[in-house]
């Protein structure tokens, strides 16, 4: 029997090995697959971990259940609990308060927050910006903390950390060093980089984790319909990755995806956000943007679990991004 994590005063973090039933070849095959934590193996599904570590669904449950009971992962928790915890949501503000006073507040922590629009819409903007803003103290929109930034298109660009931080005062150069930066060629790729961010997000400094994008690898990379289930079951065990991390540490998780033109659509918008329904449903809140006029930006709140449909104006600047 393992301590229970506040027990175990001398080895703060619990080795998945010391998980009963988890031997080293065990462990090896969970950790090459990213389940490197407790917590990791406390929240995965039963069918998903026997195929990863070719363990019997009998087994695979008596680990998940020990992990449980190590870090006092508990099936049902009151609803008071929630909204005590819905207490601790931070939030970050865009720079624009006409669209936090859409998103209620800013891009909030314990979500996935999905940006989606065409080319030029403002998403890579945005996620500048956040990396940034992030780190402004919170009576000025900020939580004081890092940012992750995955790059799987190529166009982050420290120019525009630069000028964005010299707009809020913030020392440029500090603000370079305070986002972690990783470029992902490819879909297999940005799924490790996503896990491997937890390593940085332990140390308990980052506040922000950004996918820019979160779908372009995945277009690229599975084309024509017979790829299409493969493409979709192997984004959803993405999102479930970021959803636990936007959880287990209390962290904003803001991803990006272009739209596609669809010919067939014939009502409203013809252009559809990659992902279809797999993302649809997982991401927390999203965001449709578009082009308007003189560098306007119209931002539509499509899908919020608490906050009514709407829509607000932003401007993208030299400066970052502001009210019109
Ligand atoms: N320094 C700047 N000053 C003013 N506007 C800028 C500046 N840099 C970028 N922009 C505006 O932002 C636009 C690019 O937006 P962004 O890169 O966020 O698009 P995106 O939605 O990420 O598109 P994609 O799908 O191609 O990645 C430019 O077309 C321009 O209008
Ligand atoms: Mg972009």
């Amino acid at each position: 029997m393992v301590k229970k994590k506040e027990e175990n005063t001398k080895t703060k973090e619990i080795e998945i090995e010391e998980i009963p039933g988890i031997g080293p070849k065990t462990a090896e095959k969970l950790k090459a697959s990213g389940y490197t934590t407790v917590e990791a193996i406390a929240v995965a599904a039963t069918r998903t971990l026997g195929d990863i570590a070719e363990i019997s669904e009998g087994t695979s449950n008596k680990i998940i259940a020990e992990a449980r009971r190590v870090v006092s992962i508990d099936n049902f928790v009151s609803a008071d609990q929630i909204l005590e915890k819905r207490k601790t949501v931070g939030h970050i503000t865009s720079g624009s308060k006409n669209l936090d006073d859409l998103i209620g507040g800013g891009f909030e922590t314990q979500a996935v927050m999905e940006v989606f629009g065409e080319f030029g819409s403002g998403k890579s903007q945005l996620a500048h910006q956040l990396a940034v803003t992030v780190q402004l103290p919170k009576e000025k929109g900020g939580l004081e903390a890092d940012s992750i930034f995955i790059d799987s298109e190529n166009t982050f660009r420290p120019e525009r950390i630069i000028q964005i931080a010299e707009n809020y005062g913030l020392d440029p150069k500090q603000a370079l060093v305070n986002i972690h930066y990783a470029r992902a060629y490819n879909s297999d790729h940005q799924i490790l980089l996503a896990e491997k961010s937890e390593d940085i997000l332990k140390k308990g400094g980052a506040k922000l984790l950004i996918l820019d994008s979160l779908t372009a690898t995945f277009r690229s990379e599975y084309v024509g319909r017979g790829t299409l289930a493969e493409r979709q079951q192997k984004l959803g065990r993405h999102l479930r990755k970021l959803h636990q991390l936007a959880d287990m540490y209390d962290i904003c998780i803001f991803v990006t995806n272009q739209v596609s033109a669809t010919p067939d659509a014939f009502f409203g918008d013809p252009t559809r956000p990659i992902g279809g329904h797999i993302l649809g449903h997982s991401a927390t809140m999203r965001i449709y943007l578009r082009k308007s006029k003189q560098g306007r930006r119209i931002a539509r709140l499509v899908d919020s679990p608490s906050l009514p449909e709407g829509e607000a104006i932003f401007l993208v600047t030299g400066k970052g991004v502001t009210d019109p």
